[in-house]
């Protein structure tokens, strides 16, 4: 009977370890080029999805569509380039939590007074407003020791909606 007992607890720890081992294994996966590993695949999602700079980019396309749009008086696609805007600033937050705090000026005084602004749709007070949205670009810049990178008014049109 002991022996029978002990045959049997064997039995369960071999199982026991057979079990362990066939988890330990790493699982791989088959893609096109994210990579083989979970570890990989994370590691190069993030960096595809890059840091600020990306975030910058998809402001910057916003902020000359939405320059054109106020001077087209096209009041809603204005706010919806602000509106882009922000989401976009608050994605690049989640990646590069570091660049929130200079970017407090911009984010809860300039796109809250253009929202006003755009509300209003007097094209005057637009345009007066966006000196005052650029300058908050360059103070976040300045900030965050990129003042060699100068945002400018628009002075020519690439935009491919038009009113
Ligand atoms: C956090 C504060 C902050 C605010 C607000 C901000 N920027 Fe930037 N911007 C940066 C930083 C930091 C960089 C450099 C990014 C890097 O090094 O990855 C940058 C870079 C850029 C670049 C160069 C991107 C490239 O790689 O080609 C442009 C263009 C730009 N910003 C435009 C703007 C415009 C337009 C606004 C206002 C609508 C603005 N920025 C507001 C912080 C800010």
């Amino acid at each position: 009977m002991r022996r029978i007992l002990s045959l049997l607890s064997l039995l369960v720890l071999s199982f026991a370890i057979f079990q362990a081992c066939q988890n330990t294994p790493q699982e791989t996966y088959e893609t096109e080029w994210l990579g083989e590993t979970k570890q990989e695949i994370v590691n190069n999602i993030e960096e595809q999805f890059q840091g600020f700079s990306g975030t910058m980019r998809e402001v910057a396309y916003r902020y000359n569509e939405l320059y054109w749009a106020g001077m087209d008086e096209n009041w809603e696609y204005a706010e919806y380039q602000r509106e882009h805007i922000e989401e976009a600033m608050e994605q690049g937050f989640v990646r590069r939590p570091e660049r929130e705090a200079s970017s407090q000026q911009f984010m809860s005084t300039a796109l809250p007074q253009m929202e006003e602004v755009i509300q209003m749709g007097n094209k005057e007070r637009f345009q007066e407003n966006f000196t005052r949205f650029t300058a908050s670009c360059n103070t976040c810049h300045a900030m965050e020791a990129v003042a060699f990178m100068t945002v400018k008014i628009p002075e020519e049109r690439h935009t491919v909606i038009h009113f």
